[in-house]
């Protein structure tokens, strides 16, 4: 399967949340995300006993090698960029991952509307953008509200890690995390490793490797 016999499935004046092809879109500037029947997905949600996503997706490298290794868990691959959602649902078919769900959406409004509470086993997010400009900085992912429906939505004992090869946000996804106690980190101080050789490969993760810089993982328990 080519990555562009996936379509998009409306235009814009007529979006709307549309589950077809094991793609979930979660339309941007909506707001009609309570009203939609989530009775299919939820029914997605409960034939499997575990349940983890990826946020900022990419083009579903990683994502695709885990949905392989562990196929009795549901794994939910959440990317707002549809030429990406493209390579992973292509990745989907050709490996027939039927464990894993597309998402083409914004991590915030999938999580809000889409997901009640303690139902997600592990979180990851792999290199969400870094935003790095001290202007643009408002714009990144893991700051308190994300955080905030990071922890409602994960089971007791449930995983978040978070992956980067930018030092500052880094540091501050670790400042975000420590500032409640709810969540413990699992490595010491400085609550990062920068190797973690069975954790899988991205596309971004390959590419910062061979450029020779330093990448952050961190893990937190809830
Ligand atoms: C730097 S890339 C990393 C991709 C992949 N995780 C990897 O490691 O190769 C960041 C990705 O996050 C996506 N992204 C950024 N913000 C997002 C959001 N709020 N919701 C969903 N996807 C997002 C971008 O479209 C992009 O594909």
């Amino acid at each position: 399967m080519k990555p562009k016999t996936l379509r998009f499935p409306f235009r814009w004046v007529e979006r709307k949340p549309i589950l077809s092809d094991d793609v979930l879109y979660v339309p941007r500037h909506y707001d009609q995300h309570e009203a939609w029947d989530k009775g299919e997905l939820e029914a997605i949600f409960a034939s499997f006993s575990s349940i983890s996503i990826e946020y900022c997706a990419g083009n579903g490298l990683w994502i695709a090698q885990k949905a392989q290794e562990n196929p009795s868990s549901l794994w939910i691959a959440v990317e707002k960029r549809f030429d990406r959602v493209q390579r992973i649902w292509a990745k989907k078919h050709n490996l027939s991952l039927n464990n894993l769900l597309v998402v083409a959406g914004e991590a915030e409004a999938f999580t809000s509307y889409y997901l009640k509470p303690e139902m997600i086993d592990q979180i990851f997010v792999n290199f969400p953008d870094p935003w790095p400009k001290p202007k643009h900085a408002k714009n990144r992912l893991l700051q308190k509200p994300f955080v905030e429906e990071m922890k409602r939505v994960l089971k007791p004992l449930g995983e978040v890690v978070l992956v980067t090869d930018d030092a500052v946000y880094s540091q501050q996804m670790i400042q975000e995390m420590m500032q409640e106690d709810l969540w413990r980190s699992s490595f010491p101080t400085p609550h990062y490793v920068t190797d973690w050789p069975s954790y899988g490969t991205s596309y971004f993760e390959e590419l910062w490797k061979n450029q020779g810089r330093v990448i952050y993982y961190k893990k937190f328990i809830k």
